[in-house]
């Protein structure tokens, strides 16, 4: 069969390494791809949401299956338009995509299902919101509705800073993004990122996994899309995982079938684990990143047929095995990121640091320059990932390969697993 893997990320590439061990794939193409990808897939320089320019690759090369990495295609319908034209394509469709898409969508979903999550209101109306703000004790979560690309929630410290929080989202600060607000109570507690494949009805469990999405040590600083990430995460005993299960991803999987429409694809549940049990931060309507460069070298089975049952509607006949060991994965970022970074800085030393034992390295935003080069090509750039019996033992493995990476214009975290580890 041929695959066609959508996205540019580290996520991608974790997908696309695991997809091209995979006895069923005949020819893996990836749009638009990274450099890592680029050793895995033929890359095809279409745009994510381009979608006439994709529809038509998939019917001239007769493409078997469309693995879409990130939200925006599917939020704005890509496996609609994909199916529409006979192609089969992984992911929720544009309506069961506002999972993701619009967080007051998800919240009166928890609402009308009794989800657990964080007491919230919705407003369009700084008024509103300013008198709703004034009956909450801070801090207080203030968050755009839409797809924010992470800069979409604000943790208020005080009632003024929330209500500036809001006026600004309100004003058109993130465009469209934040014409509505949800603005919800503060849960305290630990984070852990829960994965399951759905496919309309049927669940199937994936390991969890923790991320860091501060940027610098001891989760300090601005939030960004994931700094490293590490599976087995300890916070997430099987007790625990059944216990979102059952409160959290197979009511919305039901409630969203009930409402008719099924939701198929990965769902990715942002858990935050209080002391009065789990609750619900987000969903997440794709793979994690940097989790899944951690999910994807501890499955030891063939990601495809899995992909394929979600989408068939088959998972009830599928179940996957994973190695006993962790995986860790230090993200390298350009200096500045998440703020503004230089772009198309020489990356070295990158074949000495893959030669570490158990270290595997996904690229996020590189490219190559025509004498061979490895370049800098966005704000999170290298996912370095060790494995070992341990969180500490892949953690070790991991900034040993980091060490021998030469790239004065990145930087990465020096404490990734530090919970785990502490634990
Ligand atoms: P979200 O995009 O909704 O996952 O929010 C991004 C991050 O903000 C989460 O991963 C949490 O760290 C934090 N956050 C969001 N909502 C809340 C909340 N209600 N209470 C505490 N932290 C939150
Ligand atoms: N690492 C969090 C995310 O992918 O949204």
């Amino acid at each position: 069969m041929k695959v066609l893997v959508l996205g540019a990320g580290g996520r991608e590439h974790a997908l696309a390494w695991s997809l091209a061990a995979s006895p069923l794939v005949d020819k893996l193409y990836a749009a638009p791809g990274n450099a890592g990808i680029a050793e895995e897939a033929t890359c095809l320089p279409f745009d994510v949401m381009d979608f006439a320019r994709i529809t038509q690759f998939c019917k001239d090369e007769r493409i078997g299956f469309v693995m879409v990495g990130p939200e925006a295609p599917l939020c704005a319908g890509i496996v609609d338009h994909l199916e529409a034209n006979g192609i089969a394509a992984f992911g929720p469709n544009k309506s069961a995509a506002r999972l993701e898409g619009s967080k007051a969508f998800m919240k009166e979903l928890c609402a009308r299902h009794n989800i657990p999550t964080a007491a919230f209101g919705r407003f369009t109306d700084l008024d509103a919101a300013s008198r709703f703000i004034d009956a909450q004790n801070p801090p207080i979560v203030v968050k755009a509705d839409g797809l924010a690309a992470g800069k979409g929630v604000i943790i208020a410290e005080t009632r003024e800073a929330a209500k500036a929080a809001a006026s600004g989202m309100l004003s058109g600060g993130l465009g469209a993004a934040g014409r509505e607000v949800v603005i919800e109570e503060f849960m305290a507690g630990e984070e852990l990122s829960y994965f399951a494949l759905a496919d309309g009805t049927t669940l199937l469990e994936l390991d969890a996994a923790q991320d860091h999405k501060r940027v610098f040590d001891g989760d300090q600083g601005p939030n960004t899309g994931g700094m490293g990430a590490y599976s087995p995460a300890p916070l997430g005993t099987q007790t625990l995982k059944d216990q979102i299960r059952a409160r959290i991803a197979q009511p919305l999987v039901d409630g969203l079938a009930e409402a008719g429409v099924p939701y198929k694809g990965v769902l990715f549940a942002g858990i935050m684990v209080t002391r009065d049990g789990p609750k619900l931060l987000e969903i997440n309507c794709r793979f994690g990143d940097p989790e899944t460069q951690v999910l994807m070298p501890r499955l030891m089975s063939d990601p495809l047929p899995a992909l394929i049952a979600a989408r068939d509607g088959a998972l009830k006949h599928v179940s996957l095995r994973w190695h006993d060991e962790a995986a860790l994965c230090v993200v390298l970022a350009s200096n500045g990121y998440p703020g503004a970074y230089q772009k198309g800085t020489v990356i070295r030393g990158l074949d000495a640091a893959a030669q570490i034992p158990n270290v595997t390295i996904f690229h996020a935003g590189t490219k190559r320059r025509d004498d061979g080069a490895l370049l800098s090509d966005g704000g999170r750039v290298l996912n370095v990932v060790g494995k070992g019996a341990t969180v500490k033992a892949a953690q070790d493995a991991a900034y040993a390969a980091v060490a021998r990476i030469d790239w004065p214009e990145g930087f990465c975290r020096r404490d990734i697993g530090w919970r785990a580890v502490k634990r």
